[in-house]
């Protein structure tokens, strides 16, 4: 059994990961640069096959399982994006998600645009009441975004995170279903 999720916006739409989005994630996913304050940066097209069929879970809401969705851009079709969510306690009350999208598509409110919905969707469609995200300090893009989404800083660890050979601060940022007002701060 797989979840087959469709969400649209203005200039997107997400769906659930498939194999055959391999090359397009690796493609983006293994800019290491772009990409230097995320976990996992895949160095091999088969780590990223191995990412889409075994690390994340086909069936959305499971606990302790990511759940991954693509971007794509409804003008060319192409995937350009993806957002995991982590469904993280037993009741799945609480979630966290991350975003990524490729360099080219920085800077044109896609991210803003697509978590708008999705945050809608995990407050409204699955009932949760808290999404938590975990940034790096250093990265401002990442911080401008959720602030621009209406989520607070709750807490900044020291050294608590090792990335990529060093030990890394870590913000957590939260945002809870009452406080969502997705009118109010939306760029679009
Ligand atoms: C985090 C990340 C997704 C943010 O991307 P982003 O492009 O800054 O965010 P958005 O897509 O919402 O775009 C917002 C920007 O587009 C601009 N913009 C341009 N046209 C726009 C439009 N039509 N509508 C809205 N915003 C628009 C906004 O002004 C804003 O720019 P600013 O920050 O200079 O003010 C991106 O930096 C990324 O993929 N980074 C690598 C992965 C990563 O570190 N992820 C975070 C850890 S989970």
């Amino acid at each position: 059994m797989t979840t087959n999720l469709h969400l649209t916006t203005q200039r997107l739409f997400m769906r659930s990961v498939r194999t055959t989005d391999v090359q397009a994630l690796f493609d983006y996913r293994s800019d290491a640069e772009t990409n230097q304050y995320q976990g996992w940066i895949p160095q091999t097209v088969d780590e990223t096959v191995d990412f889409v069929q075994n690390r994340v879970s086909p069936i959305i809401n499971q606990p302790d399982t990511w759940f991954q969705l693509v971007i794509l851009e409804q003008s060319t079709k192409r995937v350009i994006g993806d957002v995991g969510i982590h469904f993280m306690d037993e009741e799945s009350q609480q979630v966290e998600i991350g975003c990524t999208l490729r360099k080219d598509c920085h800077g044109k409110g896609y991210a803003t645009e697509a978590l708008k919905v999705i945050i809608t969707y995990l407050f409204e469609e699955l009932e949760k009441h808290r999404i938590v995200t975990s940034i790096d300090p250093q990265n401002l893009a990442s911080i401008a975004l959720v602030e621009r989404l209406g989520f607070r800083k709750e807490v900044h660890f020291r050294e608590s995170i090792f990335l990529n050979g060093q030990w890394v601060d870590d913000l957590v940022y939260a945002l809870l279903k009452r406080e969502w007002r997705p009118t109010e701060k939306s760029h679009n």
